[in-house]
């Protein structure tokens, strides 16, 4: 996988980021195998968090599941006309066994020290769920020792919690989304994200267990004269950026 440290092209990117929209209507054409497999590796390609890749993509590719998916998707027209849905998860407990893949397939010959200490360690403590935790006492004990730590020098202070987990999950998750829609969009396709469905019925149709959760539904496919239902707007950036 290459680590060039060549520019990229502003301009090229600058037309994926401003021509992408959020598409209600998609035409019937199919998006080609290869550009879609292409735009998954390419969310793969996502910064995410320890590297720990807390995340799945489910594509739904029989008819019948994929009636049912835009059932659930609350039968938005994205998802009845899409060519292809594609569910975004998070994933809150295979971090232990990523970080233990991650010692044993590093590039090279052994994993530096440090990194042998973080993956072993340090992940241990940040994303481990201390014992007890159904009743929130580990929770609250981590949350504890966190907060004394504090006091005397600077320590991040989640996740203790399965929420937390989960936010923690879901902003990777998020930011590999952001990447498949992009690459959509560079080849000429269109995507909606879906937080419009129905949890439970999605996991159902995708088969994944409790420690799993939805991030959103991706609607993919090439964009109908329709597809669009208002110009682009934004608030003025001074709301949103800051210099402190
Ligand atoms: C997490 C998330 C969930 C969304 N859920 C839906 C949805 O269920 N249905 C929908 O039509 N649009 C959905 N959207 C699209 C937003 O409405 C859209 O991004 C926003 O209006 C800005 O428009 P733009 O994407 O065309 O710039 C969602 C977007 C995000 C990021």
């Amino acid at each position: 996988m290459s680590s060039s440290n060549r520019p990229a092209n502003v301009e090229a990117f600058r037309e994926a980021v401003v021509t992408r929209r959020s598409v209600r209507q998609f035409t019937e054409e199919p998006i080609p195998e290869a550009v879609l497999q292409d735009c998954l590796d390419m969310a793969l390609l996502a910064p995410n968090s320890s590297n720990l890749q807390m995340w799945n993509f489910y594509r739904i590719t029989s008819a019948d599941k994929r009636e049912q998916m835009a059932k659930a998707c609350m039968s938005q027209k994205a998802a009845k006309t899409a060519a292809e849905l594609i569910v975004c998860t998070g994933h809150t407990r295979n971090w232990r066994k990523h970080a233990k893949e991650i010692l044993n397939q590093w590039p090279g010959d052994q994993p530096p020290k440090v990194v042998q200490q973080y993956y072993g360690g340090l992940t241990q403590f940040m994303y481990g769920m201390v014992p007890m935790d159904m009743l929130g006492f580990g929770a609250r004990a981590k949350k504890g020792l966190r907060d004394s730590i504090g006091l005397v020098r600077p320590m991040m202070r989640t996740p203790n919690t399965e929420a937390d987990m989960e936010l923690w999950a879901a902003k990777s998750v998020a930011l590999a989304c952001e990447n498949l829609m992009l690459a959509l969009r560079a080849y000429g396709f269109d995507s909606c994200p879906m937080e419009g469905f129905d949890e439970q019925r999605v996991r159902k149709l995708c088969g994944y267990g409790r420690h799993e959760f939805t991030v959103m539904v991706i609607a993919a496919g090439r964009r109908h004269p329709k597809g669009i239902y208002h110009e682009r707007m934004r608030f003025d950036r001074d709301r949103f950026i800051h210099e402190v």
